[in-house]
């Protein structure tokens, strides 16, 4: 490992103490996906090259900066983002236009979620998430302690009304030996994969989300995390607010409880379901290179980290969350929110 962290700006920082309320009550928003070209003129014009990483999730997108793309070029980001699950832009000078340049391009999806315990950039706020790992901080093995595997599948920040959508991550320093990628899956080729008799069950159901999730309970012990949970309910299956599709939308860490359902009953299906969506039939996995950012849409795909690298070696990558609308069902002729 090298001694000093290419970008030390970005390491991650937090008063002590400091909790901003996790408590954010519906408001109305925006989705500029709904808005954009369905032919995303607008991206190829400006050099955009496009190629699928696998037919049912993620796009390589190479030629085109995301720093200088005009607006209908942001929607159009939204509406691939939605239709591929996940985009991952090659040679981007994203990591290097500063604070105030990152926050306005993904503020234009929404307003921005403020992450409750991780730290962030001195100067910045909980707006910037900041993913680090070296021999000091440790990495996800270190924080979750000893267990066989680590994939640990989910949607962000989903226990509010609004949820999470087109999000930005990009990497400042991928470990030295390798490893480290981010992996992601589908959530509308999972749910497009269920027979009808099962998609109709699933689509009457609804799903409680809480913030003690699996890393904050990690992250911060779980009295804590009890003491300051937030939680709702969304549809288990919902209408992607961009392209209409329905979604399955679990969340392993986050989503705990299938409303209605006794418990033995909840955990067994959702045991299921978490199993499913890990298929390899609908996910992809995401190499770093230097100056990519991921863009995805967290209500057409989870992720996971894949903590596989060395031990003590330093991996650095940023988040930067924008809230999309409160999902909705995907079939309200079936939904009872009640479960
Ligand atoms: C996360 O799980 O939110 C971070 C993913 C990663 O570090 O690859």
């Amino acid at each position: 490992m090298s001694s000093e962290p290419l970008y030390p700006a970005y390491l991650p920082t937090r008063p002590d103490g400091y909790a901003p309320t996790l408590d954010v009550p519906y408001f109305e928003a925006d989705e500029p996906g709904t808005r954009a070209d369905p032919l995303k003129q607008t991206l190829l014009k400006a050099g955009a090259s496009l190629t699928n990483i696998t037919p049912r999730i993620g796009t390589e997108i190479r030629g085109v900066q995301l720093s200088q793309l005009p607006s209908a070029g942001l929607d159009e980001v939204a509406l691939l983002a939605a239709e591929r699950g996940v985009l991952v832009f090659r040679d981007q000078d994203f990591a290097d236009v500063g604070f105030q340049k990152q926050q306005d391009i993904v503020q234009y999806y929404g307003p921005l979620h403020k992450h409750p315990t991780m730290g962030y950039p001195a100067g910045t706020g909980p707006e910037f998430h900041v993913v680090y790992a070296d021999e000091t901080a440790g990495n996800l093995r270190t924080l979750l302690g000893p267990h066989t595997t680590y994939d640990l599948w989910h949607v962000d920040q989903t226990f509010t009304p609004n949820v999470p959508s087109t999000t930005f991550f990009w990497v400042l320093e991928i470990p030295e030996s390798g490893g480290g990628d981010t992996a992601f899956t589908s959530l509308t080729a999972a749910y497009e994969a269920l027979s009808p008799a099962f998609r109709q069950l699933l689509g009457g159901l609804s799903l409680y989300h809480t913030s003690a999730s699996v890393g904050e309970v990690a992250r911060v012990g779980m009295e804590r995390a009890l003491k300051e949970a937030v939680s709702t309910t969304h549809p288990l299956v919902i209408k992607h607010p961009v392209t209409g599709k329905p979604s399955l939308f679990v969340n392993p860490t986050i989503a705990r409880k299938i409303e209605g359902f006794l418990p033995e009953e909840s955990d067994h299906l959702l045991k299921f379901l978490h199993d499913h969506i890990k298929s390899l039939d609908f996910s992809c996995r995401v190499k770093w290179e230097k100056g990519t950012v991921v863009v995805w849409d967290q209500r057409a795909a989870a992720h996971s980290a894949v903590p596989d690298f060395k031990d003590g070696e330093r991996r650095h990558v940023v988040r930067i969350i924008p809230y999309g609308i409160k999902p909705e069902p995907a079939f309200p002729g079936q939904f009872s929110a009640s479960g």
